[in-house]
């Protein structure tokens, strides 16, 4: 496991936007797996700010991302796909038709989580799959006690997530009780993984995983098992490090 230690917040989001580009620009037909929340902002602004003055292109690249909320419609400002397009895509010469991510307002979700891990599948390989990580380890949405072999499934969230990310909502009632996610064996299916960390609240769940061994109970240190990872942080998320 490959860290990179970025001073702040900006640096962290230069340097992977980075990092991303080049793989962009020598691969332009390439698989990039994407993440949701505060982290990966930065980083997609870089990405927008890249195309407008390099015209590095989009037209190609197919998208797919870990994570939906169920119950919220594309049109909801909380759903993940509403974020993708306002933070990212719409900015991008990306043809919509070239993201993915799990619809969670499906009528069956079952067959959901089945049609969106046969993606996966069909995509081939996800070149390059960019993870936050949350405070108890998650990673997509699977929380703790998440088996390893985890495919595309439903997840009951944990009230620590709920409560973590009702600040995007006028209330942590609003915030959905479920979602679907990738499972975890479909995330380490990916070529190359970079998580991305910033922040002390985000300082213990690094150590956990950059010092402990693969256990269930912290889905991120499925990561250990993997050949190709790297940690972007910032100082203050590996000051246990
Ligand atoms: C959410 C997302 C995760 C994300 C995590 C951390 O619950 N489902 O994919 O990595 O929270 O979010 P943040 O970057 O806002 O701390």
């Amino acid at each position: 496991m490959k860290i990179i230690r970025t001073a702040h917040y900006e640096d962290l989001s230069h340097k992977a936007a980075q990092l991303m580009i080049e793989k962009i620009r020598s691969n332009p037909d390439m698989t990039l797996g994407l993440a949701t929340g505060s982290t990966p902002k930065g980083v997609y602004a870089e990405l927008i700010k890249d195309h407008l003055e390099n015209g590095t292109s989009y037209e190609k690249i197919t998208t797919i991302n870990l994570d939906e909320y169920i119950g919220l419609p594309s049109s909801d400002p909380n759903s993940y796909r509403y974020f993708m397009n306002s933070e990212l895509f719409n900015h991008l010469n990306i043809p919509l038709e070239n993201t993915n991510l799990p619809n969670g307002t499906a009528d069956d979700i079952n067959q959901e989580c089945m049609r969106y891990e046969q993606l996966i599948k069909d995509l081939v390989d996800i070149d390059l799959q960019l993870l936050g990580i949350g405070r108890n380890g998650h990673i997509g949405f699977n929380e703790p006690g998440t088996s390893f072999k985890s495919r595309t499934h439903v997840v009951k969230l944990a009230e620590s997530t709920r409560k973590a990310n009702a600040r995007f909502f006028e209330s942590t009632d609003e915030v959905p009780t479920h979602a679907i996610t990738m499972g975890i064996a479909s995330i380490l299916d990916s070529r190359e993984i970079v998580l991305l960390a910033s922040g002390t609240a985000k300082a213990e769940a690094i150590r956990r995983l950059v010092n402990g061994e693969p256990d269930e109970q912290f889905p991120a240190s499925a990561l250990k098992l993997h050949p190709n990872v790297t940690i972007i942080a910032d100082e203050e998320a590996l000051r246990l490090v």
